[in-house]
């Protein structure tokens, strides 16, 4: 028991003592002890103590420099005059200011002088990546894969072209869309206009399967060749690979616009096809038109300029 006064009042404080030297330990006993269990007096390791009064110098530093304490009416503005408000301000103009230089220097530059920068270029991708998104994606997906109906840009198969101008000419002007020099070009109701027979356009379907070896029927094959020399060569070919001066799709190999089964081109011959690509020069500027093409040329298809070296 203690032989203080006060603690039986205060059983859970212990039994009291003067601190003794613990000679297994090495170190002293804080004085305290409960049945017998006594208390080491362990100061803190010195890294602990250091870090801690580390900590409060450099707060006191940080409140010296930076603005910390609230007055009255506005705060103590610390002895940097930093403001986050300011910092963000300036941001913004120096960003506004960067993107009108690349912007002003998009109009109208071919992709040579584009790629020869490659700031610029990295530039004009992101722009063109974020406007694909925007304008683009529903018709063509996200990833430019196009669905039916709507061609894939990642490939290198081009309707109308696939250098950067070309692209960049279909952007501007689109394809059968309200500018006066859209590219425009007519794949006729063969069937449901009355030009061609039920039987003719058998033997055209026919004909065009031949070419990635689905037909089973000759005979047919050799009508559909004469009457597709009579019919579509003007826009297609002789060989059917396509014209791209006039929008006319390759017909030979096995990436198809509308579907190459036998039902869809069957469907194409009777009902004819008018995909509408929309103008966008009175939608988008022309920095970012010239992005667009720039981040679509990329996307993995596109063709060089000048592909005769
Ligand atoms: C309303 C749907 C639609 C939207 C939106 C659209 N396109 Fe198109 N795009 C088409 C169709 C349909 C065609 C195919 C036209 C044809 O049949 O010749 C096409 C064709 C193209 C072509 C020509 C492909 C080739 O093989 O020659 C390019 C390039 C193109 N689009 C890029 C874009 C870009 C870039 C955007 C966004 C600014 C865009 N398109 C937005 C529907 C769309
Ligand atoms: C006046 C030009 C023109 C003539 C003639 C023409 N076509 Fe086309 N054809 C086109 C165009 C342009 C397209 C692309 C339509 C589009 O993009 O919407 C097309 C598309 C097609 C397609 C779809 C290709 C795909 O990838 O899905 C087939 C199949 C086709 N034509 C077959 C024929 C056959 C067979 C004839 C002859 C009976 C013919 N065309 C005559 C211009 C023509």
């Amino acid at each position: 028991m203690s032989d203080t006064d006060n603690t039986e009042d205060r059983p859970d404080m212990g039994d009291r003592h003067e601190p003794r030297f613990d000679e297994p330990t090495g170190q002293y006993t804080t004085g305290h002890s409960w049945d017998g269990i006594e208390e080491l007096n362990t100061p803190m390791p010195r890294w602990w103590l250091g870090i801690f009064y580390a900590s409060i110098v450099i707060a006191l530093i940080y409140a010296l420099l930076m603005p910390s304490i609230p007055l009255i009416n506005s705060h103590y503005k610390g002895l940097l005059g930093h403001s986050d408000r300011k910092a963000v301000a300036l941001d913004m103009v120096n960003m506004r200011t960067g993107r009108a230089q690349f912007s002003d220097k998009l109009t109208g530059v071919d992709l040579e002088n584009i790629m020869g920068d490659p700031e610029l270029f990295r530039f004009a991708m992101a722009a063109g990546k974020s406007a694909f998104g925007d304008n683009c994606a529903t018709c063509h997906g996200a990833g430019g894969q196009g669905f039916k109906g709507y061609p894939n840009l990642n490939d290198d198969i081009w309707i109308w072209g696939g250098t950067f101008e070309e692209i960049r000419h279909t952007l501007e002007v689109g394809v059968r869309a309200s500018h006066d020099d859209t590219q425009f070009n007519l794949m006729q109701a063969y069937g449901r206009d009355g030009l061609l027979t039920r039987d003719e356009i058998k033997d055209l379907t026919e004909y065009l399967l031949a070419f990635t070896d689905r037909s089973e029927n000759p005979d047919a094959v050799a009508r559909g060749k004469s009457l597709f020399a009579e019919n579509c060569v003007s826009c297609h070919g002789a060989e059917a690979t396509g014209d791209q001066s006039q929008g006319a799709p390759n017909l030979t190999d096995l990436d198809w616009l509308y579907g190459g089964e036998r039902a869809d081109i069957l469907e194409t011959l009777n009902n004819g096809r008018q995909g509408v690509m929309p103008n966008w020069n009175e939608r988008l500027s022309p920095d970012t038109i010239t992005a667009l093409a720039v981040y679509v040329h990329a996307l993995g298809g596109g063709e060089p300029s000048n592909p005769v070296e």
